[in-house]
């Protein structure tokens, strides 16, 4: 499984350029599936979810290839419309392949996805979303078997904005009669990204980054290239990593605009942050100020993912941060990880309270999902002493080359596998 060993206490400093981001890379080349024609996207992260994408595109018939950050697939010849189990299972993006196999094929032969447990993650706004489209749903032997010769355009209202749900509404509805809307859409950056390249093949999509996106069916789309916008959420882990230990750090390759909530966090802590269009550059205090009260909401709220790391920067702030966790019901797992660590963290339900303490201490703590890994490794470069986070396999889903570009900016992380 694998486990870093952080030794706490060192300054960082330099420049460091930010990944590619999962989020948009993931379902990106899901999309490949519909296009049915050579795309390349570049800017794809080297990350274990990325490989396991690879793996299901191999595993339907495409053609895959790729160098470096570039990766091509030609799904031209594609034969299968059936994910492996074992594959499915591997995240729980894999559910936006959905969507571009009914385009593609009409059909989609799935069972439910896997993915990191912070909660129940039912799949039910999805399925809700591609009956409105026409498709025929029926499960058997725990596979779901989805069915349309051609989805029909159709007003879908989601109750909640999900970002996966609103990926597989636009790719199930690019060759749809007609046109579909989507009420309640997502608005995260990773499904304008995701229109964006669709929209780059021939796809008609209008609104994304709104609550309402309209996808206008069209009858063919064509070969691109394309390349991944910034992960923001690998900026703002890299942020944490200077905040927590007074540090100076540069960011490039970063896009300042889609991390407003947050960079309003890093400054009410003290942090000094400059932006220009592409890059970020952060000053850190030595110690940080407490951040009030912390709501996660879907975009452009403060982001899920960000909460474990802005706790891990709370751990050690002088006074109470408050965190009220409201996107997953099961995401407060690094609490008690940070609490072996010194912090002092109580947890009700869907919030967390948590009382700054003057320093952490090095222990052996283990990462139940991604973000909480990266947090607990943040925690561990600020403790005092020597910290193990276990399970850093979560961490590869997630970051390319982590512990190398921590190091790389001042850090002493050894990788044990
Ligand atoms: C995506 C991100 C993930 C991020 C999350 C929220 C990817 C690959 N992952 O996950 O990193 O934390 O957005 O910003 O892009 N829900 C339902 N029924 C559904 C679908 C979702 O009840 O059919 C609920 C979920 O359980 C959760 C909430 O809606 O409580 C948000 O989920 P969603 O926005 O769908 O997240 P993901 O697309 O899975």
């Amino acid at each position: 499984m694998g486990r870093f060993i952080i030794e706490g206490g060192r300054k960082l400093g330099g420049r460091l350029r930010v990944q590619g981001a999962k989020n948009s890379a993931l379902p990106i080349l899901a999309a490949t599936v519909a296009v049915g024609r050579p795309c390349v996207i570049h800017n794809c992260p080297s990350l274990t979810d990325i490989n396991s994408t690879l793996e299901i595109l191999k595993a339907l018939g495409c053609e895959v290839h790729r160098s470096g950050g570039s990766v091509s697939v030609d799904s031209g010849r594609m034969i299968m419309n059936d994910i492996p189990d074992e594959l499915m299972r591997e995240m729980r993006s894999s559910i936006v392949f959905l969507g571009a196999l009914l385009t593609r094929t009409g059909e989609a032969h799935i069972c439910a996805p896997g993915g990191c447990d912070i909660g129940m993650r039912p799949i039910d706004l999805h399925f809700f979303a591609m009956e409105k489209l026409g498709v025929s749903l029926t499960e058997e032997y725990g596979r779901i078997c989805c069915k349309c010769a051609k989805t029909k355009g159709a007003k879908i209202t989601l109750s909640f904005p999900s970002v996966g749900a609103t990926e597989n509404i636009i790719l199930a509805s690019l060759r749809c009669s007609g046109v579909t809307t989507i009420i309640n859409a997502a608005r995260e950056p990773e499904i304008v990204d995701l229109a964006m390249f669709l929209n780059s093949c021939g796809a008609r999509i209008s609104g994304a980054g709104e609550s309402t996106v309209y996808i206008e069916g069209v009858e063919r789309l064509y070969p691109t290239q394309y390349t991944v916008m910034p992960d923001r959420i690998a900026a703002c882990t890299f942020m944490t990593a200077a905040a927590v230990t007074g540090s100076d750090l540069l960011l490039e390759e970063v896009a300042p605009n889609h991390i407003a909530p947050v960079l309003q966090c890093f400054e009410t802590c003290g942090c000094k942050i400059v932006t220009s269009s592409n890059r970020l550059r952060i000053t850190a205090p030595d110690r940080l100020n407490s951040m009030g009260t912390i709501r996660t909401m879907p975009y452009p709220g403060f982001p899920t993912d960000c909460q474990s790391l802005i706790m891990t920067m709370a751990s050690t702030a002088v006074g109470t941060t408050v965190i009220c966790e409201n996107i997953f019901e099961n995401r407060f797992r690094h609490a008690a990880e940070l609490n072996r660590m010194g912090a002092d963290i109580s947890v009700h339900d869907k919030i967390a309270v948590v009382n700054g303490v003057d320093r952490l201490q090095g222990a052996a703590v283990c990462a139940h999902d991604l973000r909480a890994g990266a947090a607990l490794t943040v925690a561990g470069l600020c403790a005092q002493g020597c910290t193990t986070v276990d399970n850093i396999h979560f961490i590869d889903r997630g970051y390319e080359f982590f512990e190398k570009n921590l190091n790389y900016i001042g850090a002493k992380i050894k990788r044990i596998d």
